[in-house]
């Protein structure tokens, strides 16, 4: 095979993934994950090399993640844009650290899978004092104390 013609393909399939991947950070707030679909696109895309355990035992930055995915791309992992789009949303909504002090609202809404309205909620009570524990969130107007146990090991303050 023509080696520019593989290079051009791979590009192509990169910045198809980094669009996916852009269409999910700006999904509109309030709009939930699909957990069924993300699970299995995950397993489809994610799985065809090595298990599963492998990608979800580590919490990452987001942009740790957008660089394993780069890797994975160039290594030859294949799906279509919408499993691209689905594993990228299973990603950065359980497994992608989430700075409550920094993290913009559409942000927030999006790595915590939470409605644009208490991710709003977060952000003007940051503006008013910084949040500095687990505590400080519970005590966000909107926060669920289940999702917030959830979210544990994922937020950095
Ligand atoms: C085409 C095969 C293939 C597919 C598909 C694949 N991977 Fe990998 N992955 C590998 C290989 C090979 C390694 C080991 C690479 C190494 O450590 O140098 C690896 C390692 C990893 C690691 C460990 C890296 C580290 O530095 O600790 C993570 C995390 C990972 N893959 C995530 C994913 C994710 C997320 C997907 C789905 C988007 C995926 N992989 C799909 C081949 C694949």
């Amino acid at each position: 095979m023509m080696p520019g013609v593989r290079g051009k393909f791979r590009g192509g399939r990169l910045l198809l993934c980094g669009a996916a991947i852009a269409v999910a950070l700006h999904a509109e707030a309030g709009s939930r994950s699909d957990q069924v679909a993300e699970e299995a696109a995950m397993e489809a895309v994610c799985g065809a090399c090595h298990t599963l355990e492998l990608v979800t035992t580590r919490i990452r930055s987001k942009q740790a993640w957008f660089g394993i995915f780069e890797q994975m791309l160039n290594l030859g992992a294949q799906g279509t844009d919408k499993q691209f789009a689905a594993v990228g949303r299973y990603i950065l909504t359980r497994l992608t650290q989430v700075r409550v002090n920094e993290a913009p609202a559409d942000e927030l809404a999006l790595l915590l899978d939470i409605p644009g309205s208490v991710a709003a909620a977060i952000v003007s009570y940051r503006e008013r004092q910084k949040i500095v524990d687990l505590e400080d969130l519970r005590s966000v107007p909107g926060i669920d104390a289940d999702e917030l146990a959830s979210w544990a090991d994922r937020i950095v303050f």
